[in-house]
């Protein structure tokens, strides 16, 4: 199976997603967004390094799986969800 097309289109869709965040970001008044804009733009350098990859003949789907895996759980598990509970979208986690 070609990862090609899919590739292209997550890293679409992710792209104009990441602005829209980065924007509420900024009219929200986030603060330190730069962190979390760095790992947006790392996701998206990862992707054109796999689609890369598939054009090039590789088999990414490991390293595709990992990656979304870590999204999943680290970006928006956690990054995101930072965001959330400063907007007030989501209660604070309670620390041990
Ligand atoms: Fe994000």
């Amino acid at each position: 199976m070609s990862y090609a097309l899919p590739l292209l289109e997550i890293r679409e869709i992710d792209e104009q997603h990441f602005k829209d965040e980065e924007a509420i970001f900024l009219a929200a008044g986030y603060p330190k967004p730069n962190e979390h804009i760095a790992e947006h733009a790392r996701l998206v350098s990862e992707l054109a390094r796999l689609y890369q990859q598939v054009l090039d003949g590789g088999n990414v789907s490991e390293t595709l799986l990992a990656i979304v895996r870590e999204w999943l759980i680290t970006h928006i598990g956690v990054e995101d969800m930072a965001f959330a509970v400063f907007k007030g979208l989501r209660p604070a986690m309670a620390t041990q």
